[in-house]
């Protein structure tokens, strides 16, 4: 069957400029408006520990001007984190074990070894309405494992995904594609994120039987750049048709 594909925009590259000047151009929440006037069905924030990106006192604001769907993702290991989501209640929250010095996210949970953990967190989460999506690997024990703990969703880690897609195509995907059999047929919904660009989207799109949602940040901002935002987030959603 066929689903549709939710884009949210990852805004993180966004803060990091007005991070850079220490003043509020761009203001982000300007920008999380546009890029849902724009077409954007969802933005995604991930507040890091050292609030090089998103700060944790942008989601008190971004919060409310979201109608679309808020993702705030991070390390629940961080009790900030935990405290920040369970307080602004996003529609999902994406849990993800990258360490605090991490330049970004480059590898998902091992669901089996931190079960105990992960189902704790997402009781928690769960009691407060939020969606949680665990951050994993393409490997069907993981999926298997995610859906174990109580995850509504996992994010499938695109970043081998985008790294080899380039070389051969088919050979990238394969493991995505068993991934989503497993989690089609353990009942897990399916999100996917890092590296996808307007290169690689489209075939990752129409190998992934139920993707649900994208979410994506580095290389659409840095598209923006050459063809604004306007026309960016239309060229992403026009590879999810
Ligand atoms: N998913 C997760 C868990 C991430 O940490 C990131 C990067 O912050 C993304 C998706 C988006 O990746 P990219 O910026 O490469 O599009």
């Amino acid at each position: 069957m066929e689903h549709k594909t939710r884009l949210s925009v990852n805004i993180n590259k966004v803060a990091l400029i007005r991070n850079s000047r220490g003043s509020n151009l761009p203001d982000l929440v300007k920008v999380a408006k546009d890029c849902e006037l724009f077409g954007a069905e969802g933005i995604t924030v991930h507040p890091r520990p050292d609030e090089r990106h998103v700060k944790y006192s942008d989601v008190p604001a971004l919060g409310p001007i979201v109608t679309t769907e808020f993702n705030i993702e991070g390390n629940p290991q961080h009790r900030p984190f935990m405290d920040l989501v369970l307080k602004h209640k996003p529609h999902q929250c994406t849990l993800v074990p990258d360490a605090q010095t991490t330049l970004t996210s480059d590898n998902g949970w091992d669901t089996v070894t931190h079960a105990d953990y992960l189902k704790d967190i997402i009781a928690e989460l769960h009691a407060e309405n939020i969606r949680v999506s665990i951050f994993v690997n393409a490997y069907p024990k993981y999926i298997e494992g995610a859906k174990e703990v109580g995850a509504d969703r996992i994010e499938l880690y695109t970043g081998p995904y985008a790294e080899h897609y380039a070389q051969n195509p088919e050979v990238s995907i394969a493991p995505y594609i068993k991934a989503a059999e497993v989690a089609n047929a353990v009942g897990v919904g399916i999100n996917a994120g890092h590296d996808l660009n307007l290169e690689n989207l489209r075939y990752f799109k129409d190998n992934i039987p139920g993707l649900l949602e994208v979410s994506i940040g580095h290389a659409l901002i840095s598209d923006a750049l050459y063809f604004g935002l306007q026309n960016t987030i239309q060229m992403y959603l026009q590879r999810l048709t």
